[in-house]
């Protein structure tokens, strides 16, 4: 069966390609999707998006993943990453590989940025590389799946 991941983008990021480009590059989230499906093709993965600016949208997500089959969720949680105990408790309840991304590097930034209540329910996670970061992170993801 082919594995099928879950890519989670959180608050604000349905807004790169205009965000600080010093932090963020320029590419769009279109474009970082369409990266993934490319590199998703290349794996023999299934790769499934979803952004959202709603918490609460965002943790029901998550809670979906139970039922509809998702093998791995690679996720960038924005700036809910460094405080929301919400989406650390759903992410807990998943009993698939979770890996955690970021496009900037947040220990070369601000200190709020450099603690993140995700990274407890994380195999791991990717930060500093732009783009690179998803795709990293989506061959990670794989990566775990394949040592099942
Ligand atoms: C981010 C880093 C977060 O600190 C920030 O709030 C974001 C994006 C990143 O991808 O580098 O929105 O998750």
């Amino acid at each position: 069966m082919t594995p099928r991941i879950l890519v989670l983008h959180g608050v604000n990021l349905g807004m790169f390609g205009k965000r600080d480009p010093r932090h963020y590059g320029t590419q769009t989230l279109g474009d970082i999707n369409a990266r993934l499906a490319a590199l998703a093709e290349e794996l023999h993965v299934a790769v499934t998006v979803f952004q959202s600016d709603s918490e609460a949208e965002f943790v029901r997500r998550i809670h979906q993943a139970h039922e509809d089959g998702s093998s791995a969720v690679v996720v960038n949680a924005g700036a809910w990453t460094h405080y929301s105990y919400a989406i650390a408790d759903a992410l807990a309840i998943l009993r698939i590989p979770i890996v955690e991304v970021h496009m900037s590097n947040v220990h070369a930034r601000e200190p709020f940025r450099h603690h993140s209540v995700l990274s407890g329910v994380a195999r791991g996670s990717v930060c500093g590389f732009g783009v690179d970061s998803y795709l990293l992170g989506l061959r990670a993801a794989v990566g775990q799946l394949e040592q099942e």
